[in-house]
């Protein structure tokens, strides 16, 4: 007994030593420079969680912010450092550029922590289809967004007798009630990305997931140029009408922030919204309610934020290792992704601390694997190649932006996409 506690004892005065010279060693360890497009405030409480823990481990964090939702900014600054032969450490990535990045070669090679860590068995298939290339770890996966969510004010719901709507049709009926009722029904920000976030929703809820399979992942141009494409644009120009005169160029989260305040009934937008949420105090599935977009329950379309680990030389190479084993570790993904209003990226982080929101995703992923409803969201870089990512772009926002009608709206896709491919 005696033995037992004194061994005790000798344990905890060389943890108590070990800790007091803890920041000695700590401050040895390198740094990392981050370029991420993180800068909302949710955005910017999720990132400070990664800092924090880099910090920790006595990594200085050189932070490299580049705002711009859905990172098209952060991708010409990347460009640039990478091409003047300066990259940063690791870069927020989506999932095509990221493949894009690996194919040029610029990429590291985290075998030496992903292989002893065992990611192959916590990282699902689709995600380590991005996060590898050529057999071995070029990134670390931090999440999964959800894009196809709808955010409704429940106080604005409840006094107007309305119930969130569940497909296209009712969502123009419950949109037509509160225009009546001079409440603005939808808050949007016209950008390319946010028009094409709601684009994927039309094109899922009015399509089916076989449809958005052919004409978003396999860019079939049949379905491209289909008469359910028609519909879908149809679709587009009523949302159009459902949306204030001053949407153009609006941030998402200022959108967000209508319908928090009470400004605006609800948004088409991804979790990262869920961010927003949370960081105003605000209680997700309570407050503002969240239920898939209208005619996609079923389906989850997905995008992961990965840290693509650039080939950055010996010098610099064990601090970023520390920060990939620091991105995939258990307790980081679960902080991390309580902060970002996705869920993590690995199989085995516990959900009980997520909130309704988060609990939903996590299910509806796991059914959306089984039936094979589990597809990547082209505006979040998840279906095609940042070239015929930009073509559909281009014209789903002309076609928002324009009069253009629905039947040259689809012929324009057909179009855009064949000469981008
Ligand atoms: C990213 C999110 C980010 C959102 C808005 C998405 O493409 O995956 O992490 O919060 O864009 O910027």
């Amino acid at each position: 007994m005696k033995r037992i506690l004194l061994s005790t004892v000798c344990v905890a005065v060389l943890g108590l030593a070990a800790a007091a010279v803890e920041p000695a060693q700590a401050q040895d360890q390198g740094s990392v420079e981050v370029l991420h497009w993180w800068t909302s405030g949710g955005e910017a409480a999720a990132v400070g969680v990664l800092k924090q823990d880099m910090e920790s481990k006595g990594v200085a964090w050189q932070d490299m912010p580049v705002a711009g939702g859905a990172g098209e900014a952060a991708m010409t600054a990347l460009r640039a450092r990478v091409t003047s032969g300066n990259p940063p450490t690791a870069a927020q990535l989506l999932g095509m550029s990221l493949r894009a990045w690996a194919e040029e070669g610029y990429l590291g090679d985290l075998t030496e922590v992903a292989e002893p860590e065992g990611w192959d068995s916590v990282i699902p298939e689709p995600l380590q289809a991005f996060a590898k290339y050529d057999g071995h770890y070029v990134a670390a996966p931090v999440n999964i967004h959800r894009p196809n969510w709808l955010w409704s004010n429940a106080k604005i719901f409840e006094e107007n007798g309305l119930t969130p709507p569940k497909t296209w049709d009712e969502f123009n009926q419950v949109a037509e009630a509160l225009q009546a009722k001079g409440i603005q029904p939808l808050a949007h920000g016209g950008q390319n990305w946010q028009d094409t976030t709601v684009f994927d929703d039309v094109v899922l809820g009015i399509g089916g997931p076989e449809f958005y399979q052919k004409a978003i992942i396999e860019a079939d141009p049949e379905a491209l140029g289909s008469d359910t494409m028609v519909k879908v644009f149809d679709q587009m120009r009523k949302i159009r009408g459902f949306v204030d005169p001053n949407f153009s160029g609006r941030d998402w989260n200022l959108a967000t922030a209508m319908v928090l305040n009470g400004e605006a009934a609800m948004q088409l937008m991804g979790d990262w919204a869920k961010g927003e949420i949370i960081a105003a105090g605000k209680t997700p599935g309570v407050d503002i309610l969240c239920t898939p977009a209208p005619g996609t329950e079923g389906s989850f379309l997905f995008n992961t934020d990965f840290f693509a680990m650039f080939d950055v030389g010996e010098e610099r190479r064990p601090a970023q290792l520390i920060m990939a084993s620091a991105a995939m570790s258990p307790s980081f993904q679960e902080t991390f992704n309580l902060a970002k209003g996705s869920i993590p990226a690995r199989t085995d982080v516990p959900g009980d601390k997520f909130d309704e929101c988060g609990k939903q995703s996590m299910a509806d992923i796991k059914a959306a694997q089984e039936k094979g409803t589990l597809m990547g969201s082209l505006a979040h870089g998840h279906a095609q190649p940042p070239a015929v990512q930009g073509a559909m772009f281009d014209v789903v926002t002309n076609h928002f932006n324009s009069d253009q009608s629905s039947a040259d709206a689809a012929k324009a896709l057909v179009d855009a996409v064949a000469a981008a491919q």
